[in-house]
């Protein structure tokens, strides 16, 4: 178990073909939370955000995506959790179609995209309008699902035939039977607002759908380190990156 503590647009510490299951949760582009590191890290401090970060933002996250693929062992998975991103820049209201534009991304590197998760963010408060009360046409949806996209690096992976090590690391139907439905109803981990971290269930889940017992799992935004804790549990060996020094 290593976090290392440097941005993941160069992993030179990890080889080629050497992780096996990469769940991970970038800052979002165009979230007004993320803004300050996104000037920082970009020696912009005074330039205010504009429509066109968006593809300015994605550009920056497509080098750690090739990174990904390229310490990805062939038939590995990228799990990535991304949510669009609601704004208005210059008077105008528009969702940033940040799952959509990565997808295509990742597409024309060379993954190849398989169903999405749906998070459904289970909430207790009802669902906050925003428009112009009852009158059409100018309300817009409430957001209250964000994506886990899947992303294969080629095929499927090979195994030998009763290979010990996957069948030691077999789940059950009734698990299969939830974890597997395309719509995942979990509520936010507690003081995700803050933190933005994701509750350990969504990890917990993706490292037995996707990875044996042993096998190398990486997280080049690892954040509070959800996806190391669950690797700890699950007996998966973990690689993190993480910029921020105070996270663990
Ligand atoms: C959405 S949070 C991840 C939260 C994590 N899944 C958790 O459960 O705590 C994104 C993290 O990426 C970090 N980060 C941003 N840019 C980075 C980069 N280039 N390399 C490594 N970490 C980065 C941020 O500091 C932040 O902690």
């Amino acid at each position: 178990m290593i976090i290392h503590h440097k941005s993941s647009e160069k992993m030179d510490e990890v080889d080629n073909e050497f992780v096996h299951l990469i769940i991970t949760s970038p800052p979002y582009p165009m979230i007004q939370k993320w803004d300050e590191l996104e000037l920082f890290c970009h020696g912009r401090e005074d330039v205010v955000i504009g429509k066109e970060d968006f593809w300015i933002q994605h550009d920056r996250l497509l080098r750690i995506w090739a990174e990904c693929k390229r310490v990805l062992v062939p038939g590995g998975l990228l799990c990535l959790n991304i949510g669009d991103a609601t704004r208005t820049i210059d008077g105008e209201f528009c969702c940033y179609p940040n799952y959509a534009y990565v997808t295509i991304q990742l597409f024309k590197m060379g993954f190849t995209p398989l169903v999405p998760i749906i998070w459904r963010k289970i909430s207790n408060r009802p669902n906050a309008f925003l428009g112009s009360g009852m009158l059409p046409p100018n309300g817009y949806i409430a957001q209250d699902c964000e994506y886990i996209g899947i992303y294969r690096n080629g095929g499927k992976r090979v195994f030998t035939p009763h290979d010990p090590q996957r069948y030691a690391s077999e789940f059950t139907k009734e698990q299969r039977d939830v974890w597997f439905q395309q719509v995942w109803n979990i509520p936010g981990a507690a003081g995700a607002k803050k933190t933005s971290a994701f509750p350990e269930e969504i990890p917990y889940r993706l490292v037995q759908m996707f990875s044996c017992i042993d096998e190398v799992v990486l997280d080049p935004f690892s954040g509070t380190g959800t996806t190391k804790t669950v690797c700890e549990i699950l007996e998966r060996e973990f690689i993190g990156y993480e910029v921020e020094e105070n996270n663990p």
